[in-house]
């Protein structure tokens, strides 16, 4: 579907777009550098980083990619600096990498929870430090610019009511959500920076559907949930441009869940 929204509504900005290379990430990735942004994407895996850097690049996008875990310190560290080395700023820290898998509370061990913690609330917590010191007013490369850079945090709806095997995420993303807001509070007062989150529902051709059963959603979920239908990872990138562009200069510290109502969802009487 094309975008209403203009052509170079990100121009001449840099995206550093954890777990960039495939779902979500890449969707957003690519509708950034649709709309102008040079993109830096990171992930774990080289294949899938090279496969999605020659796509964009076949857009005519500017793009690197750079391998990394989000639960290294050090990974986190030089991925930030190598986006600055070469695009000489950075506007817009997504962070998308997550991590998932269906466990009932009482077979999955305390590492099983850590791990998907580590991935999803610690390492956003990371690559916001990281990214700090580039996102301030006036910054290493930001000092002909207005105001501070933004951060983008891809959440989830779960924790708003609780969610069958899915303790370790749910945890995590209430995490996330606490770190948007607390981050859009101290940064946003002293730095400018704004920091926001996505809440998405289920997207059709992402890893978190495949791996959250997509036979008992299509079947049953429908019945039960009057609000069902499933998104597109463009209904995630448009929310994100809206978020990270001009449009959203005066929102702050919201996560804008983009699930079509889903979890507001009641039994039909
Ligand atoms: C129970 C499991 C498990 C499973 C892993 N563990 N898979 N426990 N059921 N299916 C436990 C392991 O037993 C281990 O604990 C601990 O978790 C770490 O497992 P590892 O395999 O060593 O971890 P690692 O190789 O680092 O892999 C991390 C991962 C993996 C999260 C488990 O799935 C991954 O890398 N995922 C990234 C991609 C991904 O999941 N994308 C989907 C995102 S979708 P013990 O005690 O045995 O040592 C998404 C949507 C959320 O986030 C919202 C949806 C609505």
């Amino acid at each position: 579907m094309e975008s209403p929204f203009k052509p170079d509504a990100l121009k001449g900005r840099v995206a550093l777009i954890t777990g960039g290379g495939s779902g979500i990430g890449f969707e957003i990735s690519s509708q950034f550098g649709k709309h102008g942004a040079s993109i830096a994407i990171m992930g774990r895996r080289k294949q899938v980083l090279d496969a999605a850097v020659s796509a964009l690049r076949s857009l005519g996008i500017q793009a690197i990619g750079l391998e990394g875990d989000v639960r290294k310190h050090e990974d986190a560290r030089r991925v930030v600096e190598s986006t600055f080395k070469h695009f000489g700023r950075i506007d817009i820290l997504v962070n998308s990498a997550a991590g998932n898998f269906l466990a009932a509370a009482e077979d999955l061990s305390p590492n099983g929870f850590r791990t998907v913690l580590d991935i999803d609330a610690v390492g956003t917590f990371t690559m916001c430090s990281e990214a700090l010191k580039y996102l301030k007013k006036g910054g290493p490369g930001r000092e002909d610019s207005s105001s501070g850079g933004s951060i983008l945090n891809i959440s989830a709806t779960l924790h708003y009511t609780a969610s069958w095997y899915q303790i370790h995420v749910s945890a995590a993303k209430a995490a996330v959500d606490a770190t948007t807001r607390n981050l859009a509070l101290e940064w946003g007062t002293d730095y400018e920076i704004r920091v926001n989150g996505i809440a998405p529902g289920p997207i059709e051709g992402t890893p978190g559907m495949s791996k959250l059963g997509p036979e008992e959603i299509e079947s049953k979920a429908r019945d039960y949930m009057p609000l069902y239908k499933l998104g597109e990872k463009w209904d995630i990138a448009m929310a994100a441009i809206y978020l990270s562009c001009d449009s959203g200069k005066y929102v702050n510290g919201s996560t804008m869940v983009v699930d079509s109502g889903l979890w507001l969802s009641k039994p039909r009487h």
